[in-house]
């Protein structure tokens, strides 16, 4: 067996059973600290020009990523933190692969699984994600859920280091829906020690799951419905789309209702002005200027979304160093 995969040039699959479970990056909150921060420090010293594990420490490698709903920067940073690291990629869309016709999540992860040494999916379901990582005999990277972006706060959490310094005792200010993206958020501040202040409108607050978690891990949570009391005296002011890929948390509300319940969460100059004078500005991106940012934030001094979006790459070697590199 072993003799005729390296002949048709197939990938060895004992590697997951040799050493125990797949390494999966499925959710901030699955790791501890020490986990998470080794990441981010392998992203930074990756970012610095060094690698961890020898110039190319992915050759050979090779990632599949699978996408159910669109995406610019989680598409094209994996793709490019893959390469710069030796491996190689497979992007499927979801009308590309039998995905699109009813092929089932698992029998996809046990196939892809003898072809690819990982596999990202961004999804429109958790459930998606959790089918992907039970069948799937590699490691599963989280792309984005309804529940949350871990890539992304990796590289926020990366972009708010460098700008404010350590994560600790700092003060973010979420402001507008409670998505899937402020839930990953909600992951970040119980880990890392920071407070977050959630400003949403009753009808877009973060899932009760969500907050109920961050009870129990006994995180620095405010949550509130007051956009310019949270935004006094933080570090960090964050928003997002108010027409997220996910709207699991509101799921019922129309975009009409939606756009006018966040009308009053809008990060502008009054806002900004609010927080502490060095305060950054962060986004996820795509951003709407007409809607949850004001331009005059978004390209003003104080914003740090271009950084942002550029550290996907960087923290994104760092989870797959986690996965692939080390060990
Ligand atoms: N922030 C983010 O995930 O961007 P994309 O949807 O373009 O991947």
């Amino acid at each position: 067996m072993a003799i005729a995969k390296a002949i048709i040039g197939g990938k060895d699959s004992s590697r997951a059973t040799a050493k125990g479970k797949p390494r999966h990056f499925l959710d901030i909150k699955d790791f501890d600290t020490a986990s998470l921060r080794r990441m981010l420090d392998w992203g930074k010293s990756y970012k610095a020009g060094g690698a961890p594990a020898g110039a190319k420490p992915l050759a050979g490698k090779t990632i599949a990523l699978i996408f159910e709903k669109p995406s610019t920067r989680t598409r094209v940073s994996f793709e490019v933190a893959m390469r710069q690291m030796g491996g190689d990629v497979v992007i499927l869309g979801q009308a590309e692969s039998q995905l699109g016709r009813g092929e089932t999540i698992a029998d996809t992860a046990r196939v892809l699984s003898r072809y690819v040494d990982a596999i990202m999916l961004r999804t429109v379901s958790e459930k998606h994600l959790m089918e992907m990582a039970e069948h799937a005999s590699v490691p599963v990277i989280n792309g984005l859920t309804d529940h949350g972006h871990p890539c992304q706060l990796m590289a926020d959490l990366m972009t708010l280091e460098e700008r404010k310094g350590p994560l600790a005792g700092k003060i973010v200010a979420w402001l507008g829906d409670g998505n899937n993206v402020a839930e990953s958020w909600i992951h970040a501040a119980a880990r890392f020690g920071f407070t977050l202040r959630l400003a949403c409108p009753a009808s877009c607050k973060p899932p009760e799951s969500a907050l109920a978690w961050a009870r129990k891990e006994k995180a620095d949570l405010q949550l509130g419905e007051d956009a310019l009391a949270a935004a006094r005296g933080a570090d960090c002011l964050v928003t997002d789309t108010w027409l997220s890929m996910s709207s699991g948390n509101a799921p019922d509300l129309d975009r009409e209702a939606r756009l006018a319940a966040l009308a009053p969460y809008r990060i502008d100059e009054r806002v900004m002005a609010a927080a502490k004078p060095d305060a950054i500005f962060m986004h996820c991106l795509p951003a709407n200027r007409d809607r949850e940012v004001a331009a005059a934030v978004i390209d003003g001094p104080q914003s740090a979304v271009w950084d942002e979006a550029e550290n996907r790459v960087h923290a994104q070697k760092g989870i797959l160093h986690w996965c692939l590199a080390q060990g």
